[in-house]
């Protein structure tokens, strides 16, 4: 059967994590060769084993999102492996919960260049790439934040905000290029990175979705009831991945059970 991404190659950050590996295991399963990009290696060699065990195509490799040079290394290994890339995913991010007070020029700094700056360079190292191929998809990772920012950690308001302006101007400047660019925007999604203690997102209990407080807050707040999983994202991602979604540009789709009303 014919799959929705054949003939796609894919260069995934953040690959090794949560919404990042659902990504690189649907576009998979649908055709596309997919590359797992992440600074954790050992992650992202993880999630492109369990692709080829189920017979797809897949390669790992060591990515700061924050490193032009690395960029390129991607870009090149992913060329050899499958040829030219047509659909890039920037899920690489970081938070710090803490208010504004609290947050140091440090945390606001790693936020800004892992989140924003990484992708910024993930598009120009990759548009050239896709030029190649012919045509090209950039698929941005929004958040509530990127909607109703609220209180709490400035820099993440400002880089998934940031985010949008990032995306429009992808779309706007690579479209005559056949490039189109979107922004995808979660709600709460069960994963690490409100769950866990990573570097790139610290949770203890007063943050963490074990804690029942703050699992219930996110639930009142999602009139659908429920959080959304990695796959309820990359379905989304999929979708706008695809010629079904060939007219849609600079746009944002939110997949938040109702959260960002
Ligand atoms: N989980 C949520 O509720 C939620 C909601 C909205 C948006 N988001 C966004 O989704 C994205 C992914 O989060 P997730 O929930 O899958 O979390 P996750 O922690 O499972 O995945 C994040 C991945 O990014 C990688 N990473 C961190 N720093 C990096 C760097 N400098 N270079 C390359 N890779 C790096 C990590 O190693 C990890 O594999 C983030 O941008 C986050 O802001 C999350």
């Amino acid at each position: 059967m014919a799959g929705r991404l054949d003939g796609k190659v894919a260069v995934i950050t953040g690959g090794g994590g949560a919404m990042g590996g659902a990504q690189a295991r649907l576009f998979a399963s649908e055709g596309a060769a997919v590359c797992a990009a992440d600074v954790n290696l050992e992650a992202a060699e993880k999630v492109a084993a369990e692709i080829e065990e189920s017979s797809g195509r897949a390669i790992a490799a060591q990515l700061d999102v924050r490193e032009a040079g690395q960029w390129q290394e991607v870009v090149a290994a992913t060329e050899e492996a499958f040829g030219p890339v047509s659909v890039l995913c920037n899920n690489a991010g970081a938070n710090f919960r803490v208010s504004f007070d609290e947050q140091t020029e440090e945390q606001w700094h790693t936020i800004m260049e892992i989140g924003l700056t990484g992708a910024f360079l993930g598009i120009k190292a990759i548009v050239p790439s896709m030029r190649k191929a012919g045509s090209g998809v950039i698929l941005n990772m929004g958040s509530l934040a990127a909607i109703r920012p609220g209180g709490g950690s400035p820099a993440y308001a400002a880089q998934k905000m940031g985010m949008i302006g990032l995306t429009r101007s992808a779309a706007h400047s690579y479209a005559r290029d056949n490039i189109r660019c979107v922004i995808v925007s979660p709600g709460h999604v069960d994963t690490p990175f409100i769950r866990g203690n990573n570097p790139h997102s610290p949770n203890d209990w007063s943050t963490s979705i074990d804690n029942p407080d703050n699992l219930n807050r996110r639930l009142d707040a999602t009139p659908l009831g429920r959080l959304q999983t990695p796959e309820d994202i990359a379905s989304a991602f999929l979708f706008a991945a695809t010629d079904e979604a060939a007219m849609i540009t600079g746009s944002m789709i939110t997949v938040d059970g109702g959260a960002g009303m």
